[in-house]
């Protein structure tokens, strides 16, 4: 029984998270065309001359483009925007002494746009992923499946598992926003999600 329940949690967690994550991924392509036209590029020559248009697992370090815009998707809109964590000893964090037993909560999506790490904040860079531009950061500035002990287990999982999907979307179709639909409202529940939908067209590539 526990094994089923751990099993159940693990589904429900894997898939809301990486569904949220994917959501979110191919709004940002539809936003920023420009990005989403180099993705294009890279999946047509990762599968150029090949008679199917199945990603293999080796063809997933060369999708470099999709993997800074994955990242940088996932900064803007983390799919899980904030964790808990209950203070087992008394804990000194910037001279403030906070007592065993307080519940810390962890702003993910809030750490992303720290205005004193992240340069224009609010816009979508995926060049910020670049080695050259990581190499000075502090790793816990960006957490998208948190850190230490306790950090996501799928995450490597998840990230091939967004890259295929999306890779496959990106092969046949070109993602715009609809005009006449507002924009999401990002709203948190255990994963971000968006309040009125996600109103994307899905055009057939010329
Ligand atoms: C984009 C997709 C995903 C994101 C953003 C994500 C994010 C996270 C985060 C932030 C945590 C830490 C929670 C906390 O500290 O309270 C976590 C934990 C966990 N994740 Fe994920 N996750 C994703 C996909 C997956 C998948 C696909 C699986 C399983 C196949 C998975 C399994 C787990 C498990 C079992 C834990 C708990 C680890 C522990 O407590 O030791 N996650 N995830």
């Amino acid at each position: 029984m526990l094994v089923f329940e751990t099993l159940m949690h693990l589904l429900h967690i894997g898939h809301d998270t990486t569904s949220s994550g994917t959501m979110w991924f191919l709004y940002c392509l539809a936003k920023y065309p420009e990005y989403q036209a180099q993705i294009q590029e890279e999946v047509d020559a990762v599968l150029d001359g090949r008679d199917s248009d199945h990603i293999q697992w080796s063809d997933l370090s060369k999708l470099k483009t999709l993997a800074l815009c994955l990242k940088e998707s996932m900064r803007l809109y983390p799919p899980v925007p904030f964790i808990q964590r209950e203070l087992i000893d008394d804990t000194d964090i910037d001279g403030h002494v906070f007592p065993k037993g307080t519940l810390v909560t962890i702003a993910i999506m809030h750490l992303h746009t720290n205005p004193t790490v992240w340069e224009d904040r609010d816009e979508f860079k995926p060049e910020r992923f670049l080695p050259e531009q990581t190499k000075d950061r502090d790793t816990f500035s960006y957490v998208p499946f948190s850190a230490g002990p306790r950090n996501c287990i799928g995450q490597h999982f998840a990230i091939d598992e967004i890259k295929i999907l999306v890779s496959r979307i990106m092969r046949k179709f070109t993602l715009e926003l609809v005009p006449d639909r507002p924009p999401p409202v990002r709203f948190a529940q255990a994963t971000l999600q968006s309040k009125n939908g996600m109103w994307l067209k899905l055009k057939p590539r010329t």
